[in-house]
């Protein structure tokens, strides 16, 4: 068996946890033009369309913050099947809606498992992976993610041609599949091999690490030597550590508390989402006519965003963090401001009769437009999606880390949130002058990471110690980590040469 086979088998399934949040978060979307649903639901005005759609969003945040503790408690494997389960129920309620009340309720506690799935899957697989695949086992979940929004559209798609309520409750029921799998599966899954230390199963953390290093040899030296440094890195953080959220606001944990929160808050100021949930009207504004149209191009979007994922699930351990995010947030802005300068040159705003926007664009600057939202989905998808994931996973020491994941993955669905609301008023008001704030945010962005974000690619976990210890200013720091890593080199050979 390849030397890695195992962790990816394991990071892969797990990362069906990112199918469920993909496809949860985009099924809704075309659902909401259905004419069986909205017959269903006697036709729920924006208000309600609102809360529908903001309620699983809510229930991940929720989901999120619980998830901290639960990972801890009950360990990463644990939590992952129990949120499979209260997902499912989710899940089951809305596909068997009688009325709002439960397609509401059952949309949050369907998000209350997502929220729970998407901070403890990344944080499984980095804890599983060796430090030279840890980005790619992390953009595994991103790429489920891009799946599951991809999936949930073409589904959408397809059911809408039937003439009955099953055109909803299919697409809503379906994803009832993919949680059982995970569910399943993950009854065959190891638990974190740094979980079992930090709750002294040091024997079972011996076979776990054996069984994902080196096809279940426990004498091998890469597993004495792994589970050694987990060991040590365990013992360090009992003499020294608080353990409780406290601790999130206390030097040295602080910084990367912030930085963590920081990188997850600007993932969502990308202003992806604004895309993924709206494209089909953005590009109808656009002079995309006709719904079937505006939906294809929707359609492609979602296959846009799942191949653009590909480069990085390869090369993001080698690109780097930094780099990657400040091309990514670059690529972002400058497609951005090409946005903002064709619209606002050749735009000739009208209202229909429902209040929605008309550009009346000319072809050639329309097209343009659309061009350049595929561009930045590809700019998205190649760094800000998986990297907004990977970064907080990766940054945090084993006692604390479920915990400030808990925070850094609230703070995404908190900005998810707030952005869902506002783009929509936003997009009809002042049109091209979203592109424009995102222009801004989006050039900030990049100084933001160049100033303050320290690399972490190829380090261990138990290294991040050092790496976080140094100057604020991690431009700065860089001769400090080079020092650190000859003394690193120093040490083995001089304990090989013993
Ligand atoms: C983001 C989601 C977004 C998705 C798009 C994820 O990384 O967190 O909010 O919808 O990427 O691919």
């Amino acid at each position: 068996m390849g030397k890695n086979t195992q962790v990816y088998l394991v990071g892969g399934i797990s990362a069906l946890g990112g199918l469920l949040f993909g496809y949860d978060t985009g099924v809704m979307s075309s659902i909401l033009e259905m004419e069986y649903w909205k017959e269903y639901f006697h036709h729920p005005g924006s208000i309600g369309v609102g809360v529908i759609v903001s309620l699983l969003t809510a229930g991940c945040f929720v989901g999120s913050i619980c998830a901290g503790w639960l990972a801890d408690r009950y360990s990463r494997k644990i939590t992952i099947m129990m949120a499979c389960v209260v997902f499912t129920l989710g899940a089951s309620i809305q596909c068997g809606s009688r009325n709002r009340a439960m397609l509401i309720c059952g949309r949050f506690i369907a998000g209350l498992g997502v929220g729970v799935l998407s901070m403890t899957v990344p944080v499984f697989q980095s804890e599983i992976a060796p430090p030279e695949i840890r980005g790619r086992l992390v953009s595994l979940q991103q790429w489920a993610i891009t799946w599951g929004l991809l999936i949930a559209f073409w589904i959408d798609y397809g059911c809408h041609f039937i003439k009955s309520d099953a055109s909803w409750r299919i697409p809503i029921g379906i994803q009832i599949v993919p949680a059982a799998i995970l569910f399943f599966s993950m009854i065959f899954m190891p638990f974190s091999p740094r979980w079992l230390i930090d709750h002294d199963r040091t024997e079972e953390a011996r076979k776990v690490l054996a069984r994902l290093r080196a096809n279940g040899d426990i004498s091998a030296p890469e597993v004495i030597k792994e589970l050694e440094e987990i060991k040590e890195a365990v013992r360090i953080d009992r003499e020294t550590a608080v353990r409780s959220y406290s601790e999130l606001l206390r030097v040295p944990i602080r910084r990367r508390v912030v930085l963590g929160v920081l990188i997850q808050a600007l993932q969502q100021l990308t202003g992806i989402n604004v895309i993924m949930y709206y494209a089909a009207s953005i590009f109808k504004q656009s002079g995309l006519t006709g719904d079937n149209s505006s939906l294809l191009a929707q359609g492609i979007n979602g296959v846009v965003n799942m191949l653009a994922t590909i480069p990085a699930i390869l090369w993001v351990d080698r690109w780097g963090r930094r780099k990657t995010l400040m091309f990514g947030a670059l690529g972002c802005g400058v497609t951005y401001f090409i946005q903002a300068v064709a619209t606002g040159a050749t735009q000739n705003k009208t209202y229909d009769e429902n209040g929605d926007v008309n550009l009346n664009m000319p072809k050639g600057p329309s097209y343009l437009v659309i061009v350049m939202m595929y561009l930045f989905v590809v700019s998205f998808a190649m760094s800000w999606g998986p990297i907004g994931w990977i970064y907080p996973s990766e940054i945090f020491p084993m006692r604390i880390r479920s915990k400030a994941n808990s925070i850094t993955t609230a703070s995404n669905w908190l900005f998810n949130f707030i952005i869902g609301l506002v783009a929509p008023i936003l997009i009809k008001r002042i049109t091209w002058g979203l592109d424009l704030i995102f222009t801004v945010i989006m050039f900030i962005t990049v100084f933001i990471i160049f100033f303050f974000f320290p690399e972490t690619k190829g380090r261990s976990l138990e290294d991040m110690e050092v790496i976080f210890s140094g100057s604020v200013w991690a431009n700065k720091d860089k001769k400090r980590i080079e020092e650190y890593d000859d003394t690193i080199k120093h040490n083995i050979v001089e304990k090989s040469s013993v």
